[in-house]
């Protein structure tokens, strides 16, 4: 069974919730004048969706069919490309942008460390990197944080053990480490459970 068997409801199931995050990233964007963006692993294309909505020129990459075949359904197509975002075909300085959302918690630790390279290697030298996922602190609603991690147990199977060990190993920090970014700028959701936060390269 494809692990993403839930595509088509996707976007239905988290629409009411994401809402909000998805209007923040556009806001993120648009304060940093990124006119050229990037959605790693860009899912179901629809935060490309709200940009594009907001005028801003954006592609996405992401590896799983049933996931493009619903950006297929939602418009979004020709922005949400089917590919591996460890390695994908732009060249190098090409966006003012990358982002990713919701994705590096549920894949293979390595994985995730090569996709946040990648965004480095596409980005131009003044840009921006935006990972949005998990950060539980000490100010994490634990109400929310039990509600979040429900959520991973239900998903289950390689997501879940992959989640545990994103936050075993010490969450987006420990991602982003030897890396030499440099965090500029964080926002909370969620009961302070997930993080957008932004990295510039310099
Ligand atoms: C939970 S979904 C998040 C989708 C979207 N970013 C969002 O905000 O709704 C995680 C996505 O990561 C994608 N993914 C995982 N590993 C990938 C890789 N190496 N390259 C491209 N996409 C990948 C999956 O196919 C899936 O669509």
């Amino acid at each position: 069974m494809n692990e993403y068997y839930f595509a088509p409801v996707y976007d239905f199931l988290l629409q009411p919730f994401i809402h909000q995050l998805r209007r923040s990233v556009v806001a993120m964007v648009l304060k940093h004048k990124s006119e050229k963006v990037i959605d790693m692993c860009c899912g179901t294309g629809h935060q490309l969706k709200y940009l594009e909505n907001a005028g801003i020129k954006s592609v996405g990459v992401d590896l799983n069919d049933l996931m493009i075949r619903q950006a297929g359904r939602n418009n979004s197509k020709d922005l949400c490309n089917k590919g591996d975002a460890r390695s994908t075909n732009y060249p190098d300085n090409h966006f003012d942008m990358a982002l990713t959302s919701l994705s590096l918690h549920e894949m293979p630790y390595q994985n995730a460390r090569e996709i946040i390279q990648e965004m480095i290697r596409v980005v131009k030298p003044d840009g921006q990197l935006m990972i949005i996922d998990y950060d539980f602190t000490e100010h994490s609603s634990n109400l929310m944080k039990s509600g979040m991690k429900m959520i991973e147990y239900f998903v289950g199977g390689k997501h879940y053990r992959n989640f545990r060990k994103y936050i075993k190993l010490g969450q987006m920090q420990s991602l982003v480490q030897d890396f030499n970014l440099n965090p500029t700028e964080t926002r909370y959701f969620y009961g302070n459970t997930i993080a957008l936060r932004i990295y510039s390269k310099t």
